[in-house]
């Protein structure tokens, strides 16, 4: 496995080796698959690189702290950071391609002059909370997707709203790639898997299990009462259950369809609806969701 720091490095690389898969593979193009991250992977993240490589002839893996997704008073500065452990990682789980370019690499000038904006369905949930989050993660992913120029892309489905966002970027911008949402993985004890989880202290672990548990309390609701039981009214349930928890602060509950994000009434049973959280505990904030009637 090659690790590469800059653009120019990475794209020669990339380039040379799909003309060495081209004698072997006489009648196709190889196919390049990519997967974005932040670092400091978990079994999550191996999930997926596992899968583009089940996939792909290329797995390329970027490792980027990006400054710009993060607010001013989020934790850029403290995100946890472990370039030599991630690197063994993607090697042990079949990357052919690390990525770790510095914030100058990515951006010579910042904060950039160009900016991918995604409308709508960024002002709700955690674009709601967060503002000029997804201009950040748009901006990224589509400069990374311009570097590493892949055939299909892989995302976890724990972050359901930013696999919504990058869908439409995609679709909007007729990049010629596939985006592939991935199951989220969780500990066996439910709690979704995550980078920030590092930060929770013992106790806050533990109350933590409230999100997995609502949205299994959800899921069980809307089966037994499927176009009956309104959205305010699962809304309320969930809100009493992840608040028998005394650390949790919850930022939101929110029902909606997906990926269009729309507000739900009634849970209908014929429809994706995205059930999403965002609660804090302490100073971390975890999201959890689950999607219902998926197709
Ligand atoms: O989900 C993430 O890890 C990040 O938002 C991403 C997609 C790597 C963009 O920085």
């Amino acid at each position: 496995m090659q690790v590469h720091t800059t653009i120019q490095q990475l794209r020669a690389a990339i380039a040379a080796r799909k003309q060495e898969l081209r004698a072997t593979l006489l009648d196709r193009e190889p196919r390049v698959g990519f997967m974005p991250t932040l670092g400091y992977m978990h079994a999550g993240h191996l999930s997926l690189i596992d899968r583009a490589r089940q996939e792909c002839d290329i797995v390329v893996v970027s490792i980027f702290v990006n400054p710009l997704q993060f607010g001013a008073n989020e934790d850029f500065d403290k995100y946890p950071r472990d370039n030599e452990r991630d690197t063994r990682l993607a090697a042990e789980a079949g990357a052919d391609f690390v990525f770790i370019p510095s914030v100058q690499e990515m951006y010579p000038q910042y904060p950039t002059k160009t900016k991918v904006v995604v409308n709508e369905i960024t002002d709700v949930l955690c674009g709601a909370s967060r503002p000029g989050h997804f201009e950040g993660v748009a901006t990224v992913v589509a400069k990374l997707f311009n570097i590493v120029q892949p055939d299909r892309a892989y995302f976890g489905q724990k972050d359901a709203q930013q696999v919504a966002v990058i869908e439409q970027m995609v679709q909007d911008l007729n990049m010629p790639l596939t985006v592939v949402p991935c199951p989220t993985l969780r500990e066996p004890d439910g709690l979704a898997m995550s980078s920030r989880n590092v930060y929770l202290s013992e106790e806050e672990r533990k109350q933590a299990l409230v999100l997995s548990q609502a949205l299994k309390l959800a899921e069980d609701l809307t089966a037994t009462h499927a176009g009956s039981i309104t959205a305010e009214e699962l809304r309320s349930r969930l809100e009493s259950h992840i608040s028998t928890a005394p650390l949790a602060v919850i930022d939101y509950i929110d029902i909606r369809t997906y990926p269009s994000l729309q507000p739900v009434e009634t849970l209908a049973t014929d429809q994706p609806v995205l059930i999403a959280l965002a609660v804090k505990f302490g100073r971390t904030r975890l999201i959890d969701n689950t999607i219902l009637n998926r197709r």
